[in-house]
């Protein structure tokens, strides 16, 4: 279907233009809202014609940067090239780039790490200035002039409320047939007017399919024709499997237990190929008639769907490896009854992921033998992708896992430390941890019972004596015993690494 067949709102046609031309109008020190979540819905070709006017400027002497917001993380045709043309100045909140996570953890990019639920209040209660312009992804426009989302909402309509002006990519490479699957609630207000969410389900749908915006601000429209990042997954290995084996069994026996509900809880999965495994074992685990309340759907989450055993999933974003993209394609008008998209304000809530009991499950970078996690800094000071919503959902969450290989790196980094290098969820956040070794429940523990626990069940073999050591010595000899530790040896493990590749003695 050619691009002006998608605009059905007449008067907006004479406003499609080439990237290039539109890229013009993105000043140096703009403030630029993107589209784009986990690899999905990101622009696909303004990005590099803005990374085109910055090097035009650059070799004219002059400076160009911008500032981007998004939903999370974009791809390489988004991230990376605004990254290698060093364009950017400011990035939030999230990103998985590898050349843009270079030029954070290098000090060319000011990087700020937001919990995802809180970016498009802390952008409208105006905390973070002004945003000048912004690019959204869609799939078409309707007669009434409204905005039809691509495959991710993210904070896409918090943005087109705050921009002086709008961008807008149409992607034609995705399908029409989309337009109904996604559920945005139009009168979203800030402090004192905000009301309870009228949402008491996953699959409850409180606003219209639609986003929307003052035709007058729209200075451009550019089309697209350009899959999603393909979002590859490895197949789900020895630990990853021995993963999901515990958490389907611990799930088994809080039903048993009487301790949750026979009918489950809706379930949230974190992002990367743990997190996709765990819930390749939930398609062969007992449990039926499940629901996704997630940021992210994943090939595992859609597999879940198609198998029919989740009956409704809930995410802000469809992020796909190209291949379960073409199913979704081919089965468009199967999944647009099974899959509710929404603004991730909403995906995220506390609010909501208090009240509907959500079962989260991420993965980390390290956690402590007291159960505070690192998802974000690789040895404290390096940059991996960002908090995004583990945070929403471990703190509110009915049962929060944390889950992890027990070590990374060919056994030269122990992922169970004596203290974390880098805190994102505390302790008081942190249910249960679990590593290819065994699952820890810290649910009723205190600190000393918990850090005896933890080794016991998720350390390597390789650490477990040092880890006991390391706990009984600081039991011995510290002044306060109520979390025991040897203050000037608790981050020697990352220090050794550092020093000679291995936390191994
Ligand atoms: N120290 C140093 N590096 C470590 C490490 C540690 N303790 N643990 C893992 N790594 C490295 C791995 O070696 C791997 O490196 P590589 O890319 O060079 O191979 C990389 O981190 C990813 O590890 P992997 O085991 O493949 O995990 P993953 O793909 O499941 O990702 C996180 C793990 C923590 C990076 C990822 O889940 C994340 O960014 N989480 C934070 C955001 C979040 O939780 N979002 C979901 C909310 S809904």
């Amino acid at each position: 279907m050619p691009v002006q067949d998608r605009i059905s709102y007449a008067p907006l046609r004479d406003r499609l233009m080439s990237a290039p031309q539109a890229a013009q109008l993105i000043k140096a020190g703009a403030t630029v809202g993107m589209s784009g979540f986990t690899g999905a819905g990101y622009p696909k070709v303004l990005p590099q014609a803005i990374a085109d006017v910055a090097r035009a400027e650059h070799a004219a002497g002059h400076d160009y940067k911008i500032n981007v917001w998004t939903g999370a993380s974009t791809a390489p045709e988004c991230d990376g090239v605004l990254a290698e043309a060093r364009a950017i100045n400011q990035r939030l909140p999230f990103n998985t780039d590898r050349i843009m996570r270079q030029e954070i953890n290098n000090g060319d990019v000011n990087f700020i790490d937001i919990h995802l639920s809180q970016v498009a209040q802390t952008a409208a209660f105006g905390f973070l200035g002004h945003m000048d312009v912004a690019i959204i992804e869609i799939v078409g426009i309707t007669a009434d002039g409204l905005l039809i989302p691509s495959t991710a909402i993210g904070n896409n309509q918090t943005w087109l409320d705050l921009a002086d002006k709008v961008i807008l990519e149409i992607n034609t490479a995705m399908p029409m047939q989309m337009e109904g699957m996604h559920d945005i609630d139009l009168n979203a207000a800030i402090p004192p007017h905000r009301t309870p969410i009228a949402m008491t389900r996953a699959d409850d749908r409180i606003g219209q399919p639609y986003m929307k915006v003052d035709p007058n601000k729209i200075v451009a429209i550019v089309e697209t024709h350009a899959a999603d990042r393909d979002n590859v997954f490895s197949e789900p290995d020895d630990n990853s499997k021995k993963i999901a084996a515990y958490i389907v069994d611990f799930l088994s026996h809080e039903i048993k237990m009487g301790r949750l509900p026979k009918e489950m809880l809706p379930i949230q999965s974190g992002v990367g190929n743990v997190a996709n495994a765990v819930l390749a074992g939930l398609l062969d685990s007992p449990f039926e008639q499940l629901y996704g309340y997630t940021e992210v759907l994943q090939d595992g989450m859609l597999d879940l769907v198609r198998a029919g055993k989740m009956t409704t999933a809930s995410a802000t974003a469809i992020s796909l490896s190209a291949k379960a993209f073409q199913d979704f394609i081919d089965n468009i008008g199967f999944y647009r009854e099974h899959i509710v998209l929404r603004p991730q304000e909403i995906s995220n809530h506390p609010e909501l992921v208090r009240r509907l009991g959500i079962i989260a499950m991420n993965s980390m970078i390290e956690a402590d033998i007291y159960g505070n996690i690192n998802s974000t800094h690789v040895m404290g000071t390096s940059m991996m992708n960002g908090i995004g919503g583990s945070g929403d959902f471990a703190r509110n969450g009915y049962l929060t896992f944390f889950v992890t290989p027990s070590v990374a790196k060919n056994g030269s980094i122990s992922c169970i430390v004596p203290m974390v290098s880098h805190v994102d969820h505390t302790e008081h956040d942190t249910q249960i941890i679990v590593t290819e070794q065994g699952l820890a429940d810290l649910r009723g523990l205190a600190p000393r019972q918990r850090a005896k626990v933890i080794i016991e069940k998720c350390a390597h073999p390789d650490y477990r004596d040092l880890l006991q050591d390391y706990y009984d010595r600081a039991l011995k000899g510290t002044h306060g015993i109520h979390t025991p530790h040897i203050l000037p040896e608790a981050l020697s493990w990352h220090q050794r690494y550092l020093d000679t590749g291995s936390m191994k003695k």
